[in-house]
């Protein structure tokens, strides 16, 4: 079973979480760091860097400390995502701005990215890297936070626009808000087993694909999923005036009167179920999901051919296997 992969590899992931220095005071720091840590998550990043290292014939353990800052990462752009987005759950709990306020939100996603930072520092101390492979992991590192700054900011433009996004400008901003961390924790899982640049390279093209694929069933489950099971409140996007890929295309194939309905909701601000469900049902008429889930399908099939180029190994069994999992999943 897929789901099993995660599980082969999070005991390592969750024992360096629990080492993080978050059990002190005060409260109002440290408390949300650990709500957020401890309400769980697929944990799809940091396994992506302790297989890529696996991949590229490293030892686990080198990976774990890369892993980590990866999560925390993940997890501070989440914190602060939920303020901006304002979103009001999280895994399936009340988001930190909601259950606390904005200023312990924005607090305690600062906090996450300075532990990440630290956690990286770790490999300066570590003799057998070379100053030149320190400087690649961390510039890698700073890259893709630095673009997914670049993505969100984009994705925040977007809503106030008056006119539709193209998609070269949806898959820009994914490229950044979803892309770049996946990208980052595949590339710097093979950095730290000091991989070859071709190695590199490949990682980063799996990565593109699966994070383009990753974000664009995001915005499907962001419309369809069961929200018990998928953590955030059904519609988010929509209630938010969020453009999505499925809400693009619809207004590719709607005729006048269904893309004014499609545009007038995203305006709205008061949006009520039956205005999702409604949405869908419009969607639905121009098959708009079955082919997002066929665009979806394509990239991770590119990710399966880039992936063969690697030699057999239990890790690219695992890596083929985690991809099955994300492709099918419904959370
Ligand atoms: C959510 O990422 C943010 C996106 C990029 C869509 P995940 O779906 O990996 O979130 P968790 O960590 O499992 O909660
Ligand atoms: C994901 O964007 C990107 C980041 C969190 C940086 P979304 O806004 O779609 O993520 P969710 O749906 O809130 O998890
Ligand atoms: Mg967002
Ligand atoms: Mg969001
Ligand atoms: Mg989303």
């Amino acid at each position: 079973m897929p789901e099993n992969i995660i599980h082969k590899y999070r005991g390592l992931i969750e024992e360096g979480l629990q080492a993080l220095p978050f059990q002190k005071k005060p409260d109002s720091l440290y408390k949300p760091c650990r709500y957020i840590l401890e309400n769980g998550g697929k944990r799809i990043r940091p396994v992506l860097t302790l297989i890529t290292c696996g991949l590229c014939r490293g030892e686990l353990a080198q990976a774990v400390d890369a892993a980590i800052a990866i999560e925390l990462t993940h997890n501070f752009t989440l914190v602060h995502d939920d303020i901006m987005d304002q979103a009001e759950s999280r895994r399936g709990k009340t988001s930190i701005h909601v259950k606390w306020d904005d200023s312990t939100a924005i607090l305690a996603g600062d906090e996450l990215f300075v532990q990440a930072c630290r956690q990286l520092t770790r490999y300066s101390a570590d003799s057998s890297y070379t100053p030149e492979q320190i400087h690649l992991l961390y510039s890698t590192f700073f890259e893709s936070v630095h673009t997914v700054c670049e993505g969100q900011a984009f994705d925040m433009e977007y809503g106030k626009r008056a006119t539709v996004i193209t998609t070269k400008e949806y898959l820009e901003m994914i490229r950044g808000k979803t892309v770049a961390l996946l990208r980052g924790s595949m590339i710097m899982g093979g950095i730290v087993a000091d991989a070859e640049e071709e190695e590199l390279h490949r990682l980063g093209e799996i990565a593109d694909s699966v994070g383009l694929a990753f974000q664009i069933q995001d915005d499907v489950l962001d419309l369809i999923a069961d929200p018990d099971k998928f953590g955030k409140q059904r519609g988010g996007d929509i209630r938010e005036g969020k453009m999505t890929y499925p809400m693009l295309l619809g207004l590719e194939r709607g005729n006048e009167t269904d893309r004014n309905q499609l545009l007038e909701v995203m305006k709205s601000s008061d949006v009520t179920d039956s205005d999702i469900d409604q949405t869908i049902d419009l969607l639905n008429r121009y098959s708009v999901i079955k082919s997002v889930r066929e665009v979806i399908d394509s990239y991770y099939q590119t990710a399966f051919r880039v992936i063969n180029r690697f030699g057999d190994s239990v890790y690219k069994e695992d890596l083929i296997n985690l991809i099955h999992f994300l492709k099918n999943r419904d959370y």
